[in-house]
């Protein structure tokens, strides 16, 4: 029977699915020491600190994706596993890119503030269609890929920049691959964030990309340039967006992640073609019970000997 700490919640079922395989889980562990697992999502910071203080602890879970919140070298050093849940949140991630897409494109959030101040802007809020233009990928894994399916079938044309993706996956999905970025942004009105942020990607949308952006759709529509986030915090640089939606380089950005989060009152906010929302790629009844079996399974494998299969630091394992 193993400790488990659940610091940052966990659905009840994969609770109860970790309890009745003889697991002790605590989902309001005071401090980590004497646990065998924990299972963070993105609130909890495993630093290298935290890390020292939980000398007992052999494994961490993190309930999704990034493992940006975690010191990874730290956790290698004091020999403990690192497990994500790589694909359970792909659709919940896509489904909310797409909806900020459309989003911008049909100014959804600016119709829906003018509507609730009384005023009927019918008129003022011409948008434009997605379809026969074209989308930049950055980053084409999983979720990118799933995005680039729904907006192929929109009718828009796919571009990506992914140094790590073998290029038959690009053409399977009809997908034009470039091996400079800057491409992405010279050929694309929409671009899609979809990368890790690392020290290559970070800021990688700045002043100098997004004044690349042609500004005029594949299918010759004056439909202005867009910007949409579900990835990282960080890769996008966030006044460089709000100084390219004010010189109007930009006219619509769409953010779920941010370099700080809460953003608190970041001026980008009150930019009336920005819209947001407080990192809920994953907020899904169906992702999140999904991250919490695979997560529940992956413990229960664990502690039965197993070595699980998304291992993110598999140095600690030779
Ligand atoms: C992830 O990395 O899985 C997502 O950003 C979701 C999250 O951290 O809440």
């Amino acid at each position: 029977m193993a400790k488990i700490a659940v610091t940052d919640g966990m659905a009840q079922e994969a609770v109860s699915r970790l309890r009745d395989a003889g697991h002790e889980v605590d989902l309001e562990p005071v401090s980590l020491n004497g646990f065998d697992a924990v299972v963070v999502r993105s609130a909890t910071k495993m630093t290298s600190e935290a890390i020292a203080n939980a000398p007992t602890l052999r494994l961490i879970g993190r309930a999704g994706v990034g493992v940006d919140n975690i010191d990874l070298d730290a956790a290698t050093n004091a020999g403990i596993l690192v497990c994500n849940t790589p694909g359970s949140s792909t659709q919940s991630v896509v489904e909310l890119t797409i909806g900020h897409l459309l989003a911008s494109t049909r100014h959804i959030p600016t119709a829906d503030r003018d509507l609730r101040s009384g005023k009927w802007t019918k008129n003022d809020l011409k948008g434009t269609e997605l379809s026969g233009k074209r989308i930049g990928f950055i980053g084409f894994g999983r979720i990118a890929q799933g995005v680039g399916r729904v907006a192929k079938a929109i009718g828009m044309e796919l571009h990506a920049y992914d140094p790590y993706l073998p290029r038959e996956i690009a053409t399977e999905q009809d997908c034009t691959l470039h091996a400079d970025v800057n491409d992405v942004f010279r050929m694309c009105t929409h671009i899609a964030i979809h990368c890790n942020l690392s020290e290559e990607t970070r800021h990688l949308v700045n002043t100098e990309t997004l004044s690349m952006m042609p500004g005029i759709g594949a299918d010759g529509t004056l439909c202005g340039n867009h910007l949409v986030s579900c990835a990282r915090g960080g890769i996008v640089n966030e006044n460089d967006v709000l100084f390219a939606l004010e010189n109007e380089t930009l006219s619509s950005c769409a953010l779920d992640v941010f370099e700080t989060e809460p953003i608190g009152n970041h001026p980008l906010l009150q930019h009336a073609n920005f819209h947001g929302t407080p990192h809920i790629g994953a907020a899904t009844h169906e992702a999140q019970n999904r991250i919490g079996f695979e997560m529940a399974d992956l413990l229960i494998e664990y502690f039965a000997g197993g070595v699980p299969i998304s291992v993110v630091n598999r140095a600690v394992l030779e």
